[in-house]
């Protein structure tokens, strides 16, 4: 089987890779990766000589060049991942969100069903439900919730999902969409809390904490998503979204206050900063129906999963020591300058 993974130089689809190469390496992995600041072929370094990798540099939003790819790989599968991912920057920025979520979405899909229907797994977000209240605990997100978003880069997600869902009942394209919680684990970009959290404290530099720090996530390690993706692309129904998310929720600071903890530094680093616009208080995943139709359970606990995560940081300096020192610098000074 060949499968085109895009964006699989982030954090997620790396991580994806890595783990389709171990558990299948009879099939053929091609990855197409734009390389934006997001990108770092340094996360492909270990498959890179695997005869049965091969990396593309290409945007998922260039229609010539992705035909061109399919005509190539004629691909069995492909698995989008590719997409601007951070919050913070759309509330910044939108356009580049509009365009990579929305459009590179569409360009993916039109290349299948250029190709004769190509098998097509979207990677979507919790987001896309918008947010739970703090005080009912009861709550969580079914894959019935509706779509109500908060953010540019949740709506450009939403939007993404819609498409997809179009696409499934206008031309009959075999689609599966999997909805998952907040990630953390090996290769994380340090723009997002747990590895910001991490390189700042073996820096000792402030810990940015938005508004009061109570907000909540839903925490999954990345290989249990990964896992996730690779059941769902290999019996899901076709037509159908699971939601993907192990019931671990976790405060802000309670997850600033366990990494100072392990790493043996001191809570006078926490220093609380203007809210995030919109700032969503809480998700929460019910996983229920993952796991009675495909017996999807996570298999990493918290507790073992953020020591395991605080390990391969404190292993990989040079990979995240790399990209806090380029052009990183100057969106942290932008972004947390006068926070
Ligand atoms: P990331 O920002 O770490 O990686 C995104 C990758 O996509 C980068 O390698 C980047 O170069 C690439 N990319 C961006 N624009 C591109 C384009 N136009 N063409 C080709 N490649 C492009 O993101 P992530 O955290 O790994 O998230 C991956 C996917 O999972 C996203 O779709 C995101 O919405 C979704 N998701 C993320 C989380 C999370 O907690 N990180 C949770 C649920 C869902
Ligand atoms: O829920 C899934 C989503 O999780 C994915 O779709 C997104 O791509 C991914 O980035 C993530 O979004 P969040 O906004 O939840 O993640 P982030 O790491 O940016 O922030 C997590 C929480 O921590 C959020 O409540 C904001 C807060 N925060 C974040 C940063 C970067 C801080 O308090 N300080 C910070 O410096």
């Amino acid at each position: 089987m060949t499968i085109i993974v895009t964006g699989g130089a982030g954090f997620i689809g790396g991580n994806y890779i890595h783990y389709h190469l171990k558990e299948h390496p009879e099939d053929r992995v091609v990855c197409v990766d734009k390389l934006t600041y997001a990108g770092n072929l340094s996360t492909l370094a270990p498959v890179m000589d695997n005869p049965n990798f091969r990396f593309v540099k290409l945007d998922i939003c260039d229609r010539e060049g992705v035909m061109k790819l399919f005509e190539e790989e004629k691909p069995d599968v492909v698995i989008n991942f590719a997409a601007e991912s951070h919050v913070d920057r759309s509330i910044e920025d939108p356009g580049i969100f509009l365009q990579t979520n929305i459009i590179g979405t569409a360009t993916m899909m039109d290349a299948c069903r250029a190709f004769g229907n190509v098998r097509y797994h979207q990677v979507s977000t919790d987001e896309v439900y918008g947010d739970l209240p703090l005080d009912r605990p009861d709550l969580f997100f079914t894959e019935t919730t509706p779509i109500h978003t908060s953010s540019p880069y949740s709506s450009s997600k939403a939007g993404a999902d819609l498409l997809v869902m179009a696409y499934y009942r206008t031309y009959g394209l075999p689609v599966t969409i999997s909805r998952c919680s907040n990630n953390y684990g090996p290769y994380h970009f340090p723009e997002k809390l747990i590895p910001l959290m991490i390189a700042n404290c073996l820096n000792d530099k402030p810990l940015p904490v938005y508004g009061e720090g109570k907000n909540v996530r839903d925490w999954l390690y990345v290989e249990d998503h990964c896992k996730a993706i690779d059941l769902i692309v290999r019996k899901g129904r076709i037509g159908e979204v699971y939601n993907v998310g192990g019931h671990n929720e976790m405060a802000n600071i309670d997850i600033v206050k366990l990494i100072i903890k392990e790493l043996g530094k001191s809570e006078d680093l926490i220093t609380y900063v203007t809210d995030r616009k919109g700032h969503d208080l809480r998700y929460a995943i019910d996983p229920t129906k993952i796991h009675n139709e495909l017996g999807w359970l996570p298999e990493t606990k918290f507790a073992d999963g953020i020591k395991k995560t605080i390990k391969w940081y404190l292993d990989n300096r040079s990979w995240w020591e790399e990209i806090i020192s380029g052009e990183y610098q100057n969106y942290y000074d932008k972004m947390y300058g006068n926070r």
